[in-house]
């Protein structure tokens, strides 16, 4: 065959797969591997919205393909999820679209939005698809460092945001991502508003990904860029039920914001799918509308594994900052392997104390010096790991 993939061409080897490949080896070679690699929710989704799919499955006529802006219910959850937690009143018409997982809606927004010579400013580390979305659909990116002298300035960022608005003229949008993934870093309001009042000055979007709004860990809940005045002109905002209550298998996200940006969404959608599993939308509308006690308990779970890793890695001679939110610990490689590299001291690690992370080059190319740790395993696999990192640094 003479034809070439342009598209598939353009993105690099998965970098994930030689980590994966190494992992697979050691298991089969009967290793037990406490594995942090990945941001997979390993708790039970809460009882009530099993039961709420349970109940809706035997339902006529819920076989059907589905809605694929969402059905009404769920939008309507949606936007009384928005109006309790952040203030912000939203249109379940205009202004909401479900989506299956954040992650395709991310993507597929990139593909509706997307023209050709456009430039989008990315955080640099970064979860893959807000890059390699737009890298599919054809953008530029403009890649922007997070950290500076190993520490997140969101002063110093919105600065760098605005330079290079100012040095390319094709900026379509920017993305933001806060609480991060990888790294956990946090924003207050008062930096929203100054990029809303970048955005609309340089007439850019604003794409927030809002994975993280309620993984957080000292009373101080993450807040929405569309809390500020006007933001609805120039942002869209994605959030998620895969973290909030453990349903990332169940591939329910939705965007919301900006008319334009929804339309264009909802458009492209309606030509490549047709909505989520209704059983699973009818209990994703149970999860909104319920209690929510049992975001509280994931909190807590998240939270006491984040204070069990830093405190007991700390014992074994690994220091790492304590993130505020979000379910990931950013960890700088111990000194006395940071010549590795993060891919060399992850495979390291994993061969040498049983305990597999994300190499922080895998986000980016600023996340090199880094290592990405999932809170993705109990309070007991922790201090196991612990203690063979104890072993592996001595
Ligand atoms: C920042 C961020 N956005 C989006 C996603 C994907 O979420 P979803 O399961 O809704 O596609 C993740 C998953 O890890 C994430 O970390």
């Amino acid at each position: 065959m003479k034809s070439k993939f342009e598209r598939i061409n353009r993105l690099p080897p998965y970098i994930f797969s030689e980590i994966n490949s190494l992992k697979i080896k050691l298991r089969s070679e009967k290793k037990d591997i406490i594995d942090f690699g990945m941001g997979n929710p390993d708790m039970q989704t809460p009882l009530h919205i099993r039961q709420k799919l349970k109940d809706t499955i035997d339902k006529p006529g819920v076989g059907r393909y589905s809605v694929s802006k969402g059905i009404n219910g769920l939008r309507k959850a949606q936007a009384k999820y928005y109006k309790r937690r952040f203030n912000v009143n939203l249109d379940i018409n205009t202004e909401i679209i479900v989506t299956i997982g954040s992650k395709e809606g991310l993507a597929n927004l990139a593909q509706a939005i997307t023209s050709k010579g456009d430039k989008i400013l990315c955080p640099d580390p970064s979860y893959p698809v807000h890059p390699y979305g737009f890298t599919i659909a054809g953008a530029k990116l403009i890649p922007l460092k997070t950290i500076y002298n190993g520490e997140f300035n969101p002063k110093k960022y919105l600065i760098n945001i605005e330079k290079n608005i100012k040095r390319y003229s094709t900026i379509k949008a920017v993305i933001v991502s806060f609480p991060s993934n990888p790294t956990a870093q946090t924003v207050d309001l008062d930096f929203y508003k100054e990029l809303v009042k970048l955005a609309i000055k340089y007439e850019i979007y604003v794409l927030s990904d809002l994975a993280y709004s309620e993984i957080y860990f000292e009373n101080n809940p993450p807040p929405s860029i569309l809390e500020v005045n006007g933001a609805k002109k120039v942002a869209v905002e994605f959030t998620t039920l895969s973290k909030t209550y453990a349903m990332a298998g169940w591939r329910i996200g939705f965007a919301v914001g900006n008319k334009t940006l929804i339309q264009a969404l909802t458009k492209i959608k309606s030509y490549v799918d047709y909505g989520a599993f209704t059983p699973v939308q009818v209990a994703a509308t149970a999860a909104l509308n319920g209690s929510q006690q049992c975001v509280e308990e994931i909190r807590q779970i998240y939270k006491k594994r984040r204070d069990v890793l830093i405190e007991s890695f700390g014992r074994s001679g690994w220091y790492i900052p304590k993130p505020k939110a979000s379910m990931f610990v950013w960890a700088p490689i111990p000194d006395k392997f940071n010549k590795l590299g993060s891919m060399k001291f992850a495979k390291k690690l994993m061969i040498n104390a049983d305990v597999a992370v994300a190499p922080g080059l895998a986000f980016g190319k600023n996340g090199e010096g880094f290592v990405r740790i999932g809170l993705v395993e109990n309070n007991q696999r922790i201090r196991q790991a612990a203690k063979n990192i104890k072993k592996f640094l001595d």
